[in-house]
């Protein structure tokens, strides 16, 4: 079908660089002594819902903008920067490289240490969040009157399996009059990515759902989106619930799977001010535990643990909360459709921002590992990507929800190569 002959085999072990820092969606604790916790049963982890801000100030200072960055003023190119760090990436790994070095020009490579080889193994999610980082880049720019012109792959396209040290983009910027601003740059700051439970009561309007379409296809040649809300009845949303619940299960049970989560997992202030990156933890009783050393990331929670159990319970009820769901789909997954998929996925969630809707990306059954084979063949089934080579490149919740804190970035001259 659709992915068997591209999977690679069940990998052992983990080769991620990352391994013994931190991530992002899974958040489960293990007690030494055998005791476990949620986390998220803990209290929100990501959600602001009415509560104090958790986020150490410095790690999330990226969403002032780059107006007060150093060189911001002087160097157009950081200020383009500024806001092009501010996509979303897989595990917020941001895995952003940009070399200077060419005057007017903006190099973009991957940093190869930030990639998640388990649960993203042909780094298909790495390539789209490069396209989320491309196309926020180039939104600045029309903000700025410059025309980015942007060579993907410029010496050549990286293989199906792996990535390498060419580089992903050059973006030529040359004023241009004729450059029209993009009214999706007022929505960068205040995009988020939102894992609160959404209302159920409120349906997505069918124009909120055209705005995202509209808004995605944009250089998206060849490719389609699609979309469930409440119109399309119950069954559907229920058939798109049964599989994100069942993919998530996968991801918390696979040992491989959760311990990548835990690598990128940033507990407390103090972790999260270090690393601004991964995926943060700031619930009080989390963090207290933490410090009494009786948090153990060192090893995969057992499958019917309460900290297994807890997670898809907390997670089937943000799915049942969830009033609509959006898919991307190209009719192929060449790395250049990958980066494109990112451009279009990161306008779709822009727009939804303009609308006032929460997006919050379910990556589990899109994932090339043998064990997500069913649910990455039943949700290509669902989304109608049936004929030879088309993907689903993204597929997401989406409704209404209390805001969430913004996710951590690191400094801005963390990215740049002089
Ligand atoms: C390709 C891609 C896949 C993603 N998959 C997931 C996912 O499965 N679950 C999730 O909670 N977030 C997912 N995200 C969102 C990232 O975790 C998020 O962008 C990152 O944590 C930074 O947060 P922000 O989007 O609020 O800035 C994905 C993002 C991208 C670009």
């Amino acid at each position: 079908m659709h992915f068997p002959m591209h999977f690679p085999p069940n990998p052992i072990g983990s080769s991620n660089p990352t391994r013994g820092q931190p991530l992002q969606r899974r958040h489960f604790i293990r007690l030494v002594g055998g005791g476990v916790v949620s986390a998220m049963a803990a209290a929100g982890t990501v959600g602001l819902s009415g509560c104090a801000p958790t986020m150490p100030p410095e790690a999330i200072e990226a969403w002032a903008g780059p107006g007060a960055v150093v060189g911001a003023a002087t160097d157009v190119r950081r200020w383009l920067l500024g806001y092009a760090i501010l996509a979303p990436h897989s595990h917020n790994l941001q895995s952003w490289v940009a070399d200077l070095g060419t005057p007017g020009q903006i190099t973009l490579y991957c940093d190869l240490k930030r990639l998640l080889p388990q649960t993203d193994p042909l780094s298909r999610q790495i390539m789209m969040s490069h396209g989320t980082f491309l196309e926020l880049l180039d939104i600045a720019a029309r903000e700025r009157g410059l025309r980015a012109d942007i060579e993907l792959f410029p010496q050549g396209r990286f293989g199906p399996a792996t990535l390498d040290t060419r580089p992903v983009a050059t973006v030529r910027l040359t004023p241009d009059s004729s450059v029209a601003k993009d009214p999706l740059f007022a929505q960068i700051l205040r995009r988020h990515t939102n894992r609160n439970s959404y209302d159920l009561a409120r349906p997505v309007p069918a124009a909120a759902w055209d705005a995202m379409a509209g808004a995605a296809a944009v250089g998206l040649q060849g490719a389609r989106v699609g979309f469930a809300g409440v119109e399309q009845g119950a069954s559907v949303l229920a058939a798109h619930r049964r599989i994100a619940r069942d993919a998530w299960r996968i991801e918390l049970t696979v040992p491989r799977t959760i311990m990548e989560s835990f690598d990128v997992l940033r507990v407390g202030q103090s972790e999260i001010a270090t690393h601004r990156d991964g995926v943060s933890l700031t619930a009080p009783m989390v963090v207290a535990m933490d410090r009494l050393g009786l948090f153990d990331r060192s090893q995969a929670p057992a499958p019917d643990s309460y900290a297994t159990t807890s997670q898809i319970k907390a997670f089937d009820a943000k799915l049942e909360s969830t009033p609509g769901f959006w898919w991307l789909v190209t009719p192929g997954n060449d790395r250049v459709t990958q980066v494109n998929a990112g451009r279009a996925y990161v306008r779709a969630q822009l727009a939804a921002t303009a609308q006032g809707l929460a997006m919050h990306p379910l990556s589990q059954a899109l994932q090339e590992y043998v064990e997500q084979q069913q649910t990455y063949a039943d949700i290509h089934t669902l989304a109608g990507a049936t004929a030879p080579g088309e993907t689903v490149q993204m597929w997401a919740r989406v409704g209404y929800a209390a805001a969430v804190e913004p996710a951590p970035r690191r400094r801005l001259q963390d990215f740049i190569r002089a």
